[in-house]
Parts: C-alpha cells; structure tokens; sequence
C-alpha cells in the first residue's frame, strides 16, 4: 500500500520534474524553477522519513512470544510464531529497501536536474537526442522555423519542423556525412549511401540543397503505352553506385543467373516478365483478371503495389485503365529510373514507414515483398496499415507470401486475423522442389476490408 502511495507521488513530482526541465534552458524561468525543485527534494525526504516511520511503527511483530520450557508442543508452537514474525519482519525490510531505492533514484534524478539547471554539464536532451550538437548544413536542415503570427492557430504550433526520421540521431555520424555537400551546387553522388540510412530506419532522410548531377548522354523515354515494355537505352541513368552497369547488363544477368538474384528475370521485359499474373494456376498464381473479377467492373481504379520491382504488375493494370503506384527500393539496380521510364509511378519507400496515402483512399493493395523475413512488429504495422489507406470493400491482394508450415497458422493466420480482413480467396501451397523437404509453403490471398 505504502508502494502504490510513494509511486503515485513520485510519477507526480517526476511531472513537475519534467515542466522543470522543460523550462530550465530559460533563464527567466529559472527561479521558479528552482523552487519546484527544492519542494521535491523536500516532499521526497519527507516521504522517505514518514514511510519508514510508519512502517516501522506499525508492522514490527507487536510482543515477543513467551516461552514455555515444561510444554515441548508449546515450544514448537512459539517457534513457529518466532519464526513467521521474522520472516514477516524480513518482507518488511525488503520493502523498505525498494522504497528507499525508489526515493534514493528520485533523490538522484532531481540533482543531475539541479546540475543540468546550474549549467554545469550539458545533457543529451539539450541538443534534441543527438549525440553531438548538430552544425553546418545538417543544423539548418533539421532545426525548426518560426511561421508567421496568425497561423499558430491553423498548426497547432508557431514553428514548423523539416521532415525527418526519428532514428536519424542513432546514426549521427553517417548523417552528417550525408548532409556534407555544397549548398546549391551539385549533390554527391551518394544514391547508395543514402539508401543505406534509409535502410537502418533513417526515413524520411531530411531534403537537401543540391543538385543531383543527370546522365552525360540522357535519352528521353519512349512515349506511351510502348513505354510499358521498352526497356530504356543504357545511357540514362548514372551507375556508379551499382555492379550492373547498364540494363543490357542487368537483363543478361537475369537470363544468366535466374534464381540467385532477388528480383529473378524482371528487367528482362521480353522473358518471364511478360507472362506473370496472366492466368490462374490454380495455385497461389492469381491472375490480374481473376481479382479484378471479384469487383464491380470499373471500382477498382486507384492502388499501390508494395514492393513492385520493375513495375510491371502496375503496367499489366494500366493496361486495364487502373492506376497503380509501385513503391520501389534501389536496392542494387535503379529500380525508381527503370519504372518511371516505363510511364508509371514509381515511390520510393522501405517497408517500415506510413505509407503516404490518406486513410480509405485506395481500391487495391498488391505487394508479392512480404513473407517471413520481415520481422512480425513490422509485418503487424504494415498489414494495419494497408487496412487503413483502403477504402471500405477495398482489397488487399498478398502475393506468394513466404513461411514455413508452422509458422502459416501459429503466427501469420493469427496476425491477418487481428488485422480484421475478410477472405475472398485462400490458397495456401506447399513449395514444390526443395522448398518440400524443409516444409515451406506460399499463401496468397484475397482480403476485404469489411464495408463497415
Ligand atoms: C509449524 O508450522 C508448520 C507449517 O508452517 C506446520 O506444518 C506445523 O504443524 C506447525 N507446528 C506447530 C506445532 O504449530
Ligand atoms: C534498487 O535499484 C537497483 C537499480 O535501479 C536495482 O538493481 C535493485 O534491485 C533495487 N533494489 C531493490 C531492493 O529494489
Ligand atoms: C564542393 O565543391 C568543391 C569545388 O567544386 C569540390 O572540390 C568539393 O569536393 C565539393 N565538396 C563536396 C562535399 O561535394
Ligand atoms: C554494359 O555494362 C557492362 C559491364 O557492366 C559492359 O561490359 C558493357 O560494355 C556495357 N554495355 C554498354 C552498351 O554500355
Ligand atoms: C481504358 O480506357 C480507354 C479510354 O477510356 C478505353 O478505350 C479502353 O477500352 C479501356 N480499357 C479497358 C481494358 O477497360
Ligand atoms: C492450417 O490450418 C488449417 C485449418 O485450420 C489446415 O487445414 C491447414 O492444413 C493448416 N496449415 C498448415 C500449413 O499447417
């Protein structure tokens, strides 16, 4: 009882700590400050003594049992009361030992508050969570801006902060080599760099004041629908930071090496490509038609398509007068260049971050991305998130998603579940060659999000 009290108090005074805090980089506040401080070292050193007190008053065992030599039960009798007193007694003191730690911990946090007060050593608050006090470009890039008068009202706040992800600051180093460049001359080319920022969950990366440098020899694209299934000359895009340098390159390496590379044959528009989501295969291969099918004809005309490679599931529905945004990652190939040069839409997004649609927007959602490697906090975020940017009786189209067979209705079942989709279609296959022996299996599936 005592403990629930002194909590109850301490995450009190842990507030006024805070408003302290808060205020303490501010001289005129200062004084008053400082007052609040003194008042919590005092209440605590007040609770510290009264607890004690209390307890030691009123919980130590009330009298000493008697003991009685002629009577041997008697004496078994009193050294079990002897023994339950000490062990009561030994409960007592454990408490009073956590409650002192408590207040000691408080007693702890109020004086390196003082000293943060008093200037003498800055905390890491002071510079937002950044290890070092940020400088230069990266200063100017992350640092608030004061609106005019008259708009605090519209936003909530009378300065407005740069995008930026919030893990950034664990990576201050790299970030700062990220934001060294000369301001309103041309980028480094750090594509690759960047990518892995954004990767370690650095996302949004903050903008910067530079140019990226074009491509010497940069080709327009073909004009549209050929653009669909033209694979762009060489010449446009810059390569440095990639093994492939050309999409001769990259096709060849497709055709040559097949399986080994993520996304197997799919800058070869002219191979494999050109076949996939055609038909049913009765399996987990649904057909783009089949789905469509499932709808009223026409309401399917907005969606994204998670994870989209060279974009060619968003052209297969331009083809079909449906607008599909495809999130890409340049994961070891230009992916973005390549399928904005096909004519379609293609953002730049990992897995990890709010997809930028309002809530109840999109008529579809493909992705063939997620499977098993994609931790379950992250699967879970995602797959609700996905619910919210679909409009109501909107569908959620999981591609070949990959696990092992325990893992299908111990983890992933449980998970759609929570999410709250309801099933169109279901098709849940075991993985033919190797995949057989060690059990791996591909789900796709059809989802609704409920009309209400
Ligand atoms: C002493 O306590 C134990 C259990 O705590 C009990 O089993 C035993 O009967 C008690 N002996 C007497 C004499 O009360
Ligand atoms: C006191 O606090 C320390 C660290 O905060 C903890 O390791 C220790 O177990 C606590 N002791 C008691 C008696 O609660
Ligand atoms: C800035 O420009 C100078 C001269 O053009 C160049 O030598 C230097 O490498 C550039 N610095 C960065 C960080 O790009
Ligand atoms: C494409 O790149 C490869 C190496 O990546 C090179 O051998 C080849 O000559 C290049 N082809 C063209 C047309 O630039
Ligand atoms: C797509 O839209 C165009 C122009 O409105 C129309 O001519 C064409 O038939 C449509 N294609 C499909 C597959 O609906
Ligand atoms: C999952 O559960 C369903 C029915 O509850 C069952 O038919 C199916 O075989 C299970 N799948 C796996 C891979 O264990």
């Amino acid at each position: 009882m005592h403990t629930t009290k002194l909590r109850v108090s301490t995450s009190q005074q842990q507030q006024q700590l805070d408003a302290a805090m808060d205020g303490a980089h501010r001289p005129a506040a200062r004084r008053s400050k400082m007052r609040i401080l003194l008042v919590v070292i005092a209440t605590n050193l007040v609770s510290v003594y009264l607890f004690s007190g209390a307890s030691l008053s009123l919980r130590l065992p009330a009298s000493a049992p008697s003991i009685h030599l002629w009577d041997s039960s008697a004496l078994l009798r009193d050294l079990n009361a002897t023994r339950a007193a000490l062990a009561t007694a030994r409960a007592e003191i454990a408490g009073l030992r956590a409650q002192c730690n408590t207040s000691s911990l408080l007693l702890e946090s109020v004086l390196a508050g003082l000293g943060a007060v008093h200037g003498d050593k800055p905390a890491a608050e002071d510079f937002n969570g950044w290890p070092e006090e940020p400088t230069g470009e990266l200063r100017f890039a992350i640092e608030p801006h004061r609106l005019p008068l008259g708009f605090s009202a519209k936003f909530g706040t009378d300065e407005l902060y740069p995008g930026l992800g919030f893990a950034c600051r664990n990576f201050q180093e790299e970030f700062a080599q990220y934001m060294t460049y000369n301001a309103s001359g041309e980028c480094p080319d750090d594509d690759a760099f960047a990518l892995q920022l954004m990767l370690k969950g650095c996302e949004p990366l903050p903008r910067r004041r530079c140019r990226p440098r074009s491509p010497a020899r940069y080709v327009e694209p073909a004009p549209l629908p050929g653009s669909l299934w033209t694979i762009p000359p060489d010449a446009t895009v810059n390569w440095s930071p990639y093994t492939c340098k050309n999409y001769t390159c990259l096709v060849n390496r497709a055709r040559a090496r097949g399986g080994s590379y993520e996304c197997k044959d799919c800058f070869d528009l002219a191979g494999k490509e050109r076949r996939r989501w055609l038909t049913d295969n009765g399996g987990p291969g649904f057909s783009i038609d089949g789905v469509l099918a499932s709808r009223r004809p026409g309401t399917v005309r907005v969606g994204l398509d998670i994870g989209g490679g060279t974009g060619t599931f968003a052209a297969r529905m331009r083809e079909r007068n449906v607008t599909v945004v495809t999130t890409t990652l340049d994961m070891d190939a230009p992916f973005s260049r390549f399928v904005a040069s096909r004519g379609l839409v293609p953002l730049h997004l990992t897995l990890t971050q709010r997809l930028p649609f309002a809530d109840g927007v999109l008529d579809i959602v493909h992705t063939m991305q997620l499977s098993n490697w994609v931790p379950g906090g992250v699967l879970e975020f995602a797959l609700f998130d996905v619910y919210r940017v679909l409009r109501p009786g909107g569908v959620f189209w999981l591609d070949h998603f990959f696990c092992l067979g325990p893992q299908l209705n111990g983890t992933y079942v449980p998970i759609l579940d929570r999410v709250g989709f309801r099933r169109l279609r279901w098709k849940a296959s075991r993985k033919l060659d190797l995949g057989a022996e060690r059990n791996e299996w591909y789900v796709s599936a059809l989802l609704e999000k409920p009309m209400t």
